[in-house]
């Protein structure tokens, strides 16, 4: 039954798509691999488990190699998938140059990319270091971008596969004390839908799952872990967000939002005037002293 319906699902979304011969000619006797950046820890460990324990095959990127071989390691185990590592910094030049190696090496191609790698800035936007802010659009713009524009095309030639971009509830509205992120995950959510949009009936995916706040050392990490939307909203497990974001990118969904209560705050902050609620978020964010 599900599988019929996946089936059915499948031809709806390749209404559009027509198969050009010598181009599908070029992926014969490759393996598709699903690419997940930030994949050794966190959203990203989840998410890559759920992709394997569908039995995708994994390319997983992060820094550190240590935890990246620790993750691959554990999903091998438990899933019997393939994993590959690149510990590769995203903000790096020569990024997709490092990747398509690996893909070449492994007679693979890039059939889901997974872009989850993200950081996060908190504090005052004046007092923030202008090398972090410029590290940040590096990683939760430029590289998204440039990952997506990189493979979105080959995926439309094969007329399958697609892109999940790891966007944030913070997407929906400014947020004074973590300006930068909060814009950074507007664009995001922005660039994804408009490009489903575009890619509609052509059998690729281009899907957004948007957390609220998550379990993670990404709050310790941008130095947040004393702000008051860390006593006040209850974090969601990776493990959760990770199985809706899967859910959602199968059936081709633009945008996933986990969790009961989430979807509500981002229709209300889509609703509400941002005069009264960026004060609100403002508070939320602000640090404790
Ligand atoms: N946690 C939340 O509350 C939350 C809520 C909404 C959305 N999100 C979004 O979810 C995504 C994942 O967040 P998370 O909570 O799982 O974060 P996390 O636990 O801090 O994990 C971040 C991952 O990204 C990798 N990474 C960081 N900088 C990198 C770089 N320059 N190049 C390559 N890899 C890099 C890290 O590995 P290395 O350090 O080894 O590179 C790690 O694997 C982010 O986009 C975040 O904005 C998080």
């Amino acid at each position: 039954m599900t599988n019929f319906f996946m089936r059915a699902l499948q031809s709806w979304r390749r209404r559009w798509w027509r198969p050009d011969p010598a181009a599908l000619a070029a992926y014969a006797g490759l393996r598709p691999l699903v690419i997940v950046t930030g994949g050794s820890e966190g959203i990203g460990l989840e998410l890559a488990r759920q992709f394997a324990l569908h039995g995708h095959d994994l390319l997983l990127i992060a820094r550190r190699r240590e935890l990246l071989d620790q993750a691959a390691a554990r999903i091998k185990a438990e899933t019997g998938v393939d994993v590959f590592v690149l510990a590769l910094d995203l903000t790096s030049p020569g990024v997709v140059e490092a990747i398509d190696a690996v893909l070449a090496a492994h007679r693979a191609y890039a059939d889901v990319v997974v872009n989850n790698a993200g950081i996060g800035l908190s504090g005052p936007f004046h007092e923030l270091a202008p090398e972090d802010v410029q590290r940040l659009v590096d990683l939760n713009i430029a590289a998204l971008t440039r990952l997506t524009r990189h493979y979105l095309p080959a995926m439309r030639t094969r007329g399958q596969g697609g892109i999940l971009n790891v966007g944030s509830l913070g997407g929906y509205i400014p947020g004074p004390n973590q300006a930068v992120y909060y814009a950074s995950k507007a664009y995001v959510q922005s660039l994804t839908e408009a490009v489903a949009a575009e890619t509609a009936g052509e059998g690729v995916r281009v899907c957004a799952l948007v957390p609220g706040p998550v379990d993670t050392k990404f709050h310790e990490r941008m130095g947040a872990e004393t702000a008051f939307y860390r006593t006040f909203i209850p974090p969601t497990s990776a493990q959760a967000v990770a199985r809706a974001g899967y859910r959602g990118y199968r059936l081709g969904w633009r945008v996933t939002v986990p969790g009961l209560v989430n979807p509500f705050l981002a229709l209300a902050m889509r609703i509400l005037p941002h005069r009264i609620v960026i004060p609100i978020v403002g508070v939320l964010l602000q640090q404790r002293r």
